[in-house]
């Protein structure tokens, strides 16, 4: 089977139809499924309307899903299955992850050891206007960027902490979801992540890029912050951007090691509501395997081992 593919830019991205990914799918068409993800980063397929169980099913045959650190945002009975959106329970509880930051590009991931990582996010409901998403192209960034730049950055490191971003976000809003325990915080150490990065299967260089990283090796902190920011304006220059106008169905796939992400301003649909599945996957090969998943998942999972969230 070959898969028919449309481009979504001319860099990077492309619309994959005739496959229905909630039902069971077969090794060939995961191979080509993997081997679209590699070669255009980002997939959007459309009409996929996935059950948790069907989405669980399918992050599985992709890879080991990371359970999500937020954890009462991870669906019951499907603790691989993490909700974002703005969608309330009755009494206020918020029932998906709402992060009110609205634009700011990034790679999920970093602040984690094992670089290969596709992200899946998939709409369930969507606001009539505004909760879009936009994608660029690392690699194209890497490629397009002064020679001089790209031999300073050889080897040039950096710092990642996932407590330096949570916690911010935890200072500015407080109920957005439950501080992290001791035991959690710790299953989360600071790594070190080299800013040019070589894909393992496709072998293109990228730019591997943290919003705050704590630190750097090869360039002086401010230096290092000044050519991050730099790098981020040069990636996501307007015409190099494709943003994405959600329907119910659509499931959008991307390669972390060579794509950035953002979520968009949330004010057009402050009054409406946005519900989204949003799940991480480890893939392999990687250069740097997380060893202890299995313990991490454990430890952010509830008690029973079953995930928190309900939802009505
Ligand atoms: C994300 O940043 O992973 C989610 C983006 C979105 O909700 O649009």
């Amino acid at each position: 089977m070959s898969l028919s593919h449309q481009p979504l830019m001319e860099q990077f991205g492309a619309e994959v139809s005739g496959v229905d990914l909630v039902a069971e799918i077969s090794d060939d068409l995961l191979d080509e499924l993997v081997d679209a993800l590699y070669t255009h980063s980002v997939l959007l397929f459309r009409g996929q309307h996935f059950k948790p169980a069907d989405y669980a099913r399918l992050l599985h045959r992709f890879g080991q899903p990371k359970v999500e650190t937020r954890k009462q945002f991870n669906i019951r009975d499907f603790p691989v299955v993490s909700t974002v959106g703005n969608i309330e329970a009755e009494d206020g509880t918020p029932l998906a992850f709402f992060n009110r930051n609205g634009e700011a590009w990034h790679t999920d991931g970093t602040a984690a050891c094992h670089t290969n990582a596709a992200t899946f996010l998939h709409a369930v409901e969507v606001p009539k206007q505004g909760g879009d998403t936009m994608y660029c192209s690392t690699v194209y960034a890497y490629e397009t960027m002064p020679e001089e730049l790209k031999q300073k950055l050889d080897g040039a490191r950096m710092l990642c902490s996932f407590h330096a971003h949570n916690d911010k976000i935890i200072a500015r809003d407080p109920d957005s979801h439950a501080a992290l325990t001791p035991e959690e915080r710790a299953a989360l150490p600071d790594v070190w992540h080299d800013i040019v990065q070589t894909h393992p299967v496709t072998g293109r260089k990228s730019l591997y890029m943290n919003r705050q990283p704590i630190g750097f090796d090869g360039l002086e902190e401010k230096e290092g912050n000044t050519i991050l920011q730099q790098l981020y304006e040069h990636a996501t220059q307007p015409h190099l951007v494709y943003r994405h106008r959600w329907t119910p169905g659509d499931l959008i796939v991307w390669d972390n090691l060579s794509s950035l992400h953002s979520a968009t301003d949330i004010g057009p649909y402050e009054n409406d509501r946005r519900l989204m599945y949003r799940s991480l996957v480890y893939m392999t090969p990687t250069t740097h395997p997380l060893v202890n998943l299995d313990e991490i998942n454990a430890i952010f999972t509830d008690s029973e081992g079953k995930g928190a969230l309900v939802l009505p």
